[in-house]
């Protein structure tokens, strides 16, 4: 999604029409119910004209009567009058009979498309390359997304009718009032060309203050989000002052922006109501004398004026309409922008679905972050590991090694070389058939808010109550876990926060067994855990890498002294290859040396 920032001119090309018109792709499932809507919007709005024309009659009824002596046209004229009150009690039912079937099916239709269009979202943004997350803030984004619904809704559920009724009271009214008095109609409508200009001027010019407002509001959004979700960073550096700094520059920030836009839009509405009213009295005015001297008749002349007042109301409310909709049009082309991103399944083309049994090949690998296209994060490397074999990755903080577990797992094109797994390339090997068979527990374990069952089954959607239980048993979880009162349904907290860092790798150990992949990864944490929580950790591991290829980043060297193979990296290449014996024998070697460093730390 392209990134919009303050400076950026809002202007909307042919380009943005493209992108909202395939917004009606959403609306096609409910397009029957949207043209009743429509032919409900018409008649209401077709309704709404009788009434200044009844208002004529009625007033043109009443001033008769007064001045009238005759008892027989007395009556008459009552008559006519009752005919006329039925006549307007009978055009608002009509017209309040309308306006339920209009609401209520253009809501239909908003919500049922707004639904699909939210399941498409969140489809596709689940789907995106981890790249489209690495450049984009994801709460930016999602508050983005909420703001942008909510705009799109507004005008689907209003903004457009009532756009659309003002264009036919406009245009119907300019012809009405045409045929009563093209000599008054002409004096009206010399001031609606200048409003009209000067309107659109104001509106494109309220409409940036606008976006800018919004464009803010999603990075203070952004500030919270990562605050809060950050908060022990936010308490240990004792930063919250510097946050609530941040988050109130922002805050200022929209504040000034609304309340400029809204001078503005106060100026705007100002100015139209002193055109109009200004218009208005002056037709009264001229009205009045064309009246006295006989060339228009009283009722004609009522009907005139409230036809005018009508037009005057719907010119006044066309430019603030019309700036919601391009708003609307601005909102939809963004979340179509989304919709166009390339997912996964476009980034990364396999589709074969080989049988892999845990044999890796890295042969050549090349490989630089998209975002940090000039530093080749891995260079040139070469390694295999055989299936059930435990491959270990050493080496200091930055060489590449996470980098290492991100290609294995498809979540970016490798630049040059290959991943083979059981001999076939990867970029033949379907994505998701590829991490079916992997299993990973991340440098930094992340549960999901929720209960500690919850985040075990999430290795295994439908994992049985016995299967749960039993990885949690052999993750050595499940002592921890019957020391909650609450056991597996104990809540974890927001990101697991309520557990400690040895309790949340053994969920992510669990998780991973339960999961029951050919090939497992172990990033490491880096943190110390202490001797007592390291050795259940351990023999948890140990259990997970039973009969399966394990590849394992190391930071404890201990971890790895009966891995088969070990390889030690620095700045993305292999400087040393070998089994633990081996590698110390060289003691001036880079293992050597770590672990040395190591003893000194332990
Ligand atoms: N998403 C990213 N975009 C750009 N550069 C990145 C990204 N992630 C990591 N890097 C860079 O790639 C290099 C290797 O990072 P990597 O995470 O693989 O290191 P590591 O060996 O796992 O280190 P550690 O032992 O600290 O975990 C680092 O220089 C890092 O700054
Ligand atoms: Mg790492």
């Amino acid at each position: 999604m392209a990134r919009r920032d303050n400076t950026e001119k809002i202007k909307l090309s042919k380009e943005s029409y493209k992108k909202a018109r395939k917004f009606f792709t959403f609306l096609k499932p409910y397009r029957s119910q949207f043209i009743i809507g429509w032919l409900f919007l018409v008649l209401s709005s077709l309704t709404t004209m009788a009434f200044p024309y009844l208002m004529g009659k009625l007033f043109g009824a009443s001033n008769i009567t007064s001045n009238e002596t005759n008892v027989a046209d007395q009556i008459k004229d009552l008559d006519s009058l009752s005919s006329v009150v039925i006549a307007l009690f009978l055009i608002f039912g009509f017209q309040s009979i309308f306006s339920f079937f209009r609401i209520y099916l253009f809501s239909k239709v908003t919500e049922g498309a707004l639904r699909d269009m939210r399941n498409a979202t969140f489809t596709k943004l689940i789907n995106l390359p981890t790249d489209f997350f690495n450049k984009n803030k994801t709460g930016e984004l999602s508050s983005r997304i909420a703001t942008d619904i909510n705009l799109v809704r507004e005008t689907l559920n209003t903004t457009i009718s009532e756009f659309f009724r003002q264009v036919i009271t406009i245009s119907i009214t300019v012809v009405l009032l045409w045929f009563i008095s093209w000599k008054l109609a002409l004096l009206m409508l010399s001031t609606v060309p200048v409003m009209a200009i000067i309107a659109v001027f104001f509106g494109r010019y309220i409409k940036k203050l606008s976006k800018n407002a919004q464009d803010e509001s999603a990075k203070s959004n952004a500030i919270v989000e990562e605050s809060l979700s950050s908060i022990v960073n936010v308490k240990s550096f004792t930063n919250e002052v510097f946050e609530l700094g941040r988050y109130k520059k922002a805050v200022e920030t929209i504040r000034i922006l609304n309340v400029k836009s809204g001078t503005w839009r106060g100026l705007f509405v100002s100015f139209i109501f002193m055109a109009m009213f200004g218009a208005i009295i002056f037709v009264l005015w001229q009205g009045m004398i064309m009246k006295m001297n006989g060339e228009i008749p009283y009722d004609m002349f009522i009907t005139f004026l409230f036809f005018t007042v009508m037009m005057g109301a719907s010119f006044g409310a066309l430019p603030d309409l019309y700036a919601k909709i391009q708003r609307a049009i601005g909102a939809t082309e963004s979340l179509m922008t989304i919709l166009d991103e390339d997912d996964e399944s476009v980034v990364f083309s396999g589709k074969e679905t080989p049988k892999i049994t845990g044999n890796i090949e890295f042969d050549h690998v090349k490989f630089a972050y998209p975002q940090r296209k000039e530093i080749e994060v891995i260079r040139d490397l070469s390694f295999s590991v055989k299936q059930g074999e435990l491959f270990a990755i050493v080496g200091e903080s930055g060489a590449g090694k996470s980098t290492i577990t991100q290609l294995l797992l498809k979540f970016y094109n490798i630049d040059g070389g290959a991943i083979k797994f059981d001999g076939v390339d990867q970029k033949e090997i379907a994505t998701e058939h590829l991490r079916d068979h992997i299993g990973l527990v991340p440098q930094e374990v992340l549960l999901f808010s929720g209960t500690i069952r919850e985040n075990i089954a999430y290795g295994k959607i439908n994992a049985s109550e016995e299967e749960i239980h039993n990885a949690a048993k052999q993750a050595n979880a499940l002592e921890f876990i019957n020391e909650f009162p609450d056991g597996f349904e104990t809540e974890v907290g927001n990101r697991g926060i309520q557990l400690s860092g040895g309790q949340k790798q053994r969920i992510a150990i669990a998780r991973a067994l339960l999961k029951d992949p050919e090939i497992l990864i172990l990033d490491e944490a880096t943190s110390a855990l202490d001797s007592q929580s390291e050795r259940l950790v351990q023999d948890a591991l140990d259990n997970l890498m039973k009969g399966r290829t394990s590849i394992v980043i190391a930071h404890r060297l201990s971890t790895i002294k009966n891995a088969d193979k070990i390889i030690v990296m620095e700045k993305g290449q292999i400087i040393q290859t070998g089994n633990h014996e081996e590698l110390m024998a060289s003691n001036n070697g880079k293992y050597f040396e770590l672990n040395q460093l190591q003893r000194m730390v332990d």
